[in-house]
């Protein structure tokens, strides 16, 4: 971890995802807010799982197994080639386990039953609802999606969940409100990360209403024609795939419907880094970093990066007018 905290164009080397952004980011807010030099000490570290044992640790008990394989969506295809499971679930970002890409083993003490989905703020239909009526109520489907990391590195994933429009129209939200907020949940005792005092607990995401109801914002129960396994944000997670995935919050428990715009966990953090927005824009550059390609995780190919992340078509017309925002950070 010491190593990146010298280099300034981290993508451009090979093994990025080796010693990652986040780890960085870590250790500089540590720093920061002990207001000296200290070294860090008591990081959680989690050892890796294998491949087989990873699969097997997938929520083989889960209530829902029976809803997967759910059925394809053919409208969500891919010109690339799926990411291996085996890669994509033991190479994660999920800080309340560890501030590291090896959280697959620590992330299997999260405990996602009992799981309740708390519906509130500006909406006639406030509700607390468990994760098996919610998923009772919504139509499950698979949809493939890329998924960009901030760190420049991608993936493409078959994700398995509902549109989040179905909820926004479940919840309705009155006319004055005008973002929808969302919370991770908090147990220190369960998540280990969350004892880093330095982070602002819990995460949270936000997104405009416009955004939520496109077509793309996706609520993701499931991967890989199983229920989700933890490491991914069990049981609940958001995907929004023109995004940076730092938007895609896991293990979602409350969904707030507001009109003052939530405040992310990293933008909270870094604002000058990682914005509200976020969304993927090959020639804006990240603070420390260019943004114009992306290295494929499971090739290490390295490849360009598209506007939106390849969705213009879907969403390029909700940030019209907008200009002068910070769209692409
Ligand atoms: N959600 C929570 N609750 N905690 C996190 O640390 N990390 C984010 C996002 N959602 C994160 C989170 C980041 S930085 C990324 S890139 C994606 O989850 C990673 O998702 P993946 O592990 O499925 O690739």
């Amino acid at each position: 971890m010491a190593a990146s905290i010298h280099r300034a164009k981290s993508w451009q080397q090979p093994g990025l995802e080796e010693t990652p952004e986040w780890a960085f980011l870590n250790r500089r807010q540590l720093l920061k807010k002990l207001g000296h030099g200290a070294a860090i000490g008591g990081l959680a570290m989690a050892g890796g799982l294998s491949g087989a044992s990873m699969r097997q640790a997938v929520a083989s008990e889960d209530p829902s197994a029976g809803l997967y394989p759910a059925k394809p969506n053919l409208a969500y295809r891919l010109d690339r080639e799926l990411t291996p499971e085996d890669i994509n679930s033991t190479y994660n970002n999920f800080y309340e386990f560890g501030s590291h890409k090896q959280i697959a083993r620590a992330a299997q003490a999260l405990r996602v039953r009992p799981w309740t989905v708390t519906i509130d703020g500006m909406v006639e239909q406030p509700m607390e609802l468990g994760i098996d009526d919610l998923l009772a109520k919504m139509d499950l489907e698979e949809r493939l999606y890329r998924h960009r990391c901030v760190e420049a590195w991608s993936m493409t994933i078959p994700w398995s969940g509902f549109p989040l429009k179905a909820l926004v129209e479940m919840a309705q939200p009155l006319s004055s409100a005008k973002y929808v907020r969302m919370e991770t949940f908090l147990d220190r005792s369960m998540a280990s990360g969350q004892n880093q005092f330095w982070y602002p607990w819990p995460y949270v995401e936000g997104m405009t209403i416009d955004e939520a109801v496109n077509e793309l914002s996706f609520m993701v129960t499931g991967a890989y024609g199983k229920p989700l396994a933890k490491q991914f944000g069990s049981p609940l997670r958001l995907a929004l795939p023109w995004k940076y995935g730092f938007k895609s919050i896991k293990s979602v428990v409350k969904i707030s419907f507001t009109e003052e715009r939530p405040v992310s966990f990293w933008e909270e953090v870094a604002a000058n880094e990682y914005g509200f927005w976020a969304n993927v824009n090959p020639e804006v550059p990240h603070p420390r970093w260019s943004q114009a390609q992306e290295r494929i995780l499971h090739t290490g190919e390295k490849v360009p990066t598209l506007l939106f992340n390849g969705y213009s078509e879907q969403v390029a017309h909700l940030y019209e007018g907008l200009e002068g925002e910070k769209l692409y950070m």
